[in-house]
């Protein structure tokens, strides 16, 4: 097993290249399967939710070839709608991603129950009244989701009862090659939402209104590859600001797209930070105390909820009290526990959570309760007085590329060290 060892009190002072957006290439990955003929993704992230979509791909029978350390070519040409095995699938959420793209090109699909982080209830039932809105029978056996239809995907109109960007991609995955057009009304607008409606569009898709609350797909048969780079992302962009913030550092970001960070660049302004946007670029500085802010969040173009726990470390040093609301999920508040044993001083009553500022965090054993609760945790540490060792980073490297050697390059401290757990005590080998 492996953990982080982390000696804090370092600002962080340089510049860092942001990668490609974990949930976009987690959709894009499987939409390759709809054209049917070979992609070359660029700007994938080097995460292991990426090694697991593209081990599903291969496993169906995809031929993959790495590029360059950003580059991949996919060749879905002779891809076989076989089951997606329950081994892959348990390890990361977007695994449901393969049943729209598997029902989209061959009309049915079988695919495990997902994983992912644990954030409370995570229910697909939007994805599957979607899938049925278009034709699709469902059933559940074995822990493996079945669709099937009788003649392929059919014209619908569909209005979610939630904003779920899950069920929007998934529904935008199953209808790209529908017959007819499919409505979907009440979707999410987040910016990998709308990179996989670019990607399927250059293999030509035909899907208009991405990014806003309609989106219009006019089935279109015979997709084809193409070349396509995903977006920066937005979270991992976000993490370094907050860390720049909270260590009283000054970083260059570079790789990302300004306007997607505009919910966290007004939060972090508020907190007193100084942010500064080029055209791929943003500089984070503090010099000054940070302040209190109340955050909710929210649906895109709202604040965030991957942002929540990061943002929630920067406010246990700041001057006064802040409440953060957690409206997306129901559970995610389960870092507290973890910033709480670093001296932090929140009170949680169910989705409101009050920050009281503390003047110090000091370094303790602390576990990853989830992806982002980790890299709260990271940055926690590195703002921390003393040594913190941080466990159950899998979660992290999910979702993070490169993170020690980002951060070592940043001027912290961070160390991945492996140890072997028996009867309670960690050896450190
Ligand atoms: C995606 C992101 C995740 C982020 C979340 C919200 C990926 C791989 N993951 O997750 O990092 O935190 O968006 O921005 O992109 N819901 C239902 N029924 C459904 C689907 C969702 O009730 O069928 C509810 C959920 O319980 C949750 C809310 O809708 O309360 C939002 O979920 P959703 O947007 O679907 O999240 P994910 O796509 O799973």
């Amino acid at each position: 097993m492996e953990k982080f060892v982390i000696r804090g009190g370092r600002p962080l002072v340089g510049e860092v290249t942001i990668g490609g957006a974990k949930n976009a290439a987690v959709a894009i990955l499987p939409a390759t399967i709809l054209a049917g003929g070979v992609c070359v993704i660029d700007n994938l992230p080097n995460i292991s939710d990426v090694a697991v979509s593209v081990r599903i791909l291969a496993e169906l029978g995809a031929s993959v070839r790495m590029l360059s350390k950003t580059a991949m070519e996919i060749d879905t040409t002779h891809l076989r709608p076989e089951p997606v095995s329950d081994e892959l699938c348990r390890q990361m959420r977007a695994s449901y991603y393969f049943l729209g793209a598997l029902l989209g090109r061959f009309g049915y699909a079988s695919v495990a129950m997902p994983g992912g982080c644990n954030l409370g209830t995570r229910p697909i039932d939007q994805h599957l009244k979607a899938f049925r809105e278009m034709g699709a029978e469902n059933s559940v056996e074995g822990g493996y989701i079945n669709l099937s239809t009788v003649n392929g995907v059919q014209e619908a109109h569909i209005f979610f009862d939630t904003v779920s960007v899950g069920a929007t991609i998934n529904a935008i995955l199953a209808a790209a090659c529908a017959n007819g057009t499919v409505v979907l009304e009440n979707v999410a607008k987040e910016p990998h939402v709308v990179d996989v409606a670019n990607f399927l569009n250059t293999c030509g898709a035909d899907i208009r209104g991405a990014g806003t609350d309609v989106i219009k797909i006019r089935g279109t048969k015979n997709l084809h590859g193409c070349e396509y780079s995903i977006i920066p992302d937005q979270i991992e962009a976000g993490t370094y600001m907050v860390g720049a913030a909270l260590t009283g550092g000054n970083v260059l970001i570079r790789n990302v797209t300004p306007k997607h960070l505009e919910p966290i660049t007004d939060k972090l302004e508020r907190a007193g930070a100084s942010v500064e946007e080029y055209d791929d670029a943003v500089r984070v500085w503090r010099s000054g105390e940070i302040q209190p802010v109340n955050i909710k969040t929210a649906p895109h173009p709202g604040f965030p909820t991957d942002m929540q726990s990061l943002m929630g470390v920067l406010l246990c040093r700041a001057a006064g009290t802040s409440i953060i609301t957690e409206s997306v999920w129901e559970s995610r508040f389960r870092y507290v526990e973890e910033l709480q044993r670093m001296g932090a001083n929140i009170q949680v009553n169910g989705k409101v959570a009050v920050f009281e500022g503390v003047p110090e965090l000091q370094a303790a054993p602390v576990r990853a309760t989830d992806l982002r609760a980790g890299a709260a945790m990271i940055m926690a540490a590195l703002a921390a007085s003393g040594v913190t060792e941080i466990e159950d980073i899998e979660h992290i490297d999910r979702g993070y590329e490169d993170i020690v050697e980002k951060l070592t390059a940043l001027g912290a401290d961070i160390r991945r060290v492996e140890f072997v757990q028996s009867a309670g005590i960690n050896q450190v080998g």
